[in-house]
């Protein structure tokens, strides 16, 4: 019985095992690290995605441009708008990105990206796969970091997210045997796992935070959880300055809504699926997913992304104008800092906070009741303007 399907899935796992065996082969290469200060012009592409995505990424690019101004001005910096990655594009040639628009993104070095519609079964689009993970994939974008900051309970962590491997890795890649089975399957390999690991060391190490906490499920999950736990033992020992604990995810989950425990940790290293599950529940102990931003970086190509959804019932509408766009410029400010101009970062940070926490003269409720999201925008940049940003900023601290 089933000869004929479990010769179809040996072969499918035949395949997979060996796109893998070559992408490990590959990955061992270790390229270097782009160095963006050697770079005339660094090209910065705006992907502006689905739904509000194209309208509050326009806001974001505004915002750039009148940073980088004088950069602009001088070709140190050139920005691009990338149109052509919406869900209309991509169902019509059943592509998580179009690949007239994965070149044009590979041309530049740093990405700014608003939301994409993910497909799910059932929804009225084809189900193809989600434009972040193949982007990840595509770009090897292997860390997603999200830093969450509560300053008022003692809470300051930056999560390292492996984002190219574990159940996303094969994700669109599963078989339905029959009917009746499905498998999906999990990917984990010792460079993938040592590199992720080792930039959250260096990160500790380097800020200074000196503790790295490693999150697994690695008592039952005992293969690819099992390898990245023995991973982080082993970069662990390059490391003896910095303190590291593991922990298994249920447990971690609960902790951190724990409010006499959650300030122990600091800097976090988890799998790609536990990543994006105690990403969220960070965020929202933060003020919900919306307040952070996601750094996508490899060692080529860097990419900075809201986290919320395309929100198309707002197009729908008529209230794309109405979008908040705290969360791509939170995710601007991230590429600033990550492409070398860390004071203009931090300004921008100072001026996001003062408007979207703090003063609240200009307030967005995704409705005509309230601000447009260029009028937000324009209340950043004045904002940035005044020089004496810091000092109003300190007072709210
Ligand atoms: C995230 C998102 C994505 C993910 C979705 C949209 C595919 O939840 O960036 O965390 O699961 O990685
Ligand atoms: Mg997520």
């Amino acid at each position: 019985m089933y000869e004929k399907e479990i010769e179809e899935a040996k072969e499918h796992f035949g395949k997979l095992v060996e796109e893998q065996l070559k992408r490990v082969e590959k990955l061992k290469e270790a390229d270097d690290w782009i160095d963006y200060t050697k770079l005339k012009p660094i090209i910065i592409g705006i992907v502006g995605g689905d739904g509000i995505g194209p309208y509050i990424s326009k806001e974001a690019k505004r915002i750039l441009e009148f940073l980088l101004k004088e950069e602009i001005e001088n070709g140190k910096v050139e920005i691009r708008t990338i149109e052509g990655l919406t869900i209309e594009n991509r169902a019509k040639v059943m592509k998580a990105i179009p690949d007239d628009v994965l070149e044009e993104i590979k041309k530049c070095h740093v990405i700014l990206k608003g939301p994409t519609t993910t497909p799910k079964k059932g929804d009225p689009w084809p189900n193809i796969e989600s434009a972040n993970v193949a982007m990840r994939r595509e770009l090897d974008l292997f860390a997603n970091v999200r830093p969450v900051k509560v300053p008022s309970e003692g809470i300051d962590w930056v999560f390292f997210r492996e984002n190219t491997e574990g159940a996303y890795m094969l994700g669109g890649k599963g078989m339905d045997v029959t009917d009746d089975l499905a498998i999906d399957f999990k990917v984990i390999t010792s460079p993938g796992a040592e590199r992720i690991i080792r930039l959250a060391f260096d990160y500790a190490r380097k800020t200074g935070m000196n503790k790295v906490t490693v999150v697994t499920k690695a008592n039952v999950v005992k293969k690819t959880d099992g390898k990245f736990l023995s991973m982080a033992e082993e970069v662990a020992k390059d490391y003896p300055d910095v303190e590291w604990d593991d922990w298994f995810v249920d447990i971690m989950t609960a902790k951190l809504i724990d409010p006499a425990r959650r300030s122990q940790f600091k800097v976090g290293v988890l799998p790609n699926l536990y990543g994006d599950i105690i990403t969220d529940e960070a965020a929202q102990i933060q003020g919900g997913v919306g307040t952070a931003g996601s750094a996508n970086i490899g060692k080529r190509y860097a990419m900075f992304e809201a986290i919320h959804g395309s929100a198309p019932r707002m197009v729908k509408e008529g209230r794309a104008k109405y979008a908040d766009p705290t969360s791509i410029i939170k995710a601007t400010s991230m590429l600033l800092n990550h492409i070398g101009f860390v004071d203009r970062a931090k300004k921008l940070d100072m001026a996001l906070d003062i408007c979207s926490q703090y003063e609240k003269k200009v307030v967005i409720t995704g409705r005509d009741d309230g601000a447009t999201g260029a009028e937000f925008a324009d209340y950043v940049m004045e904002t940035i303007q005044d020089e004496n940003l810091e000092e109003r900023w300190q007072g709210y601290q």
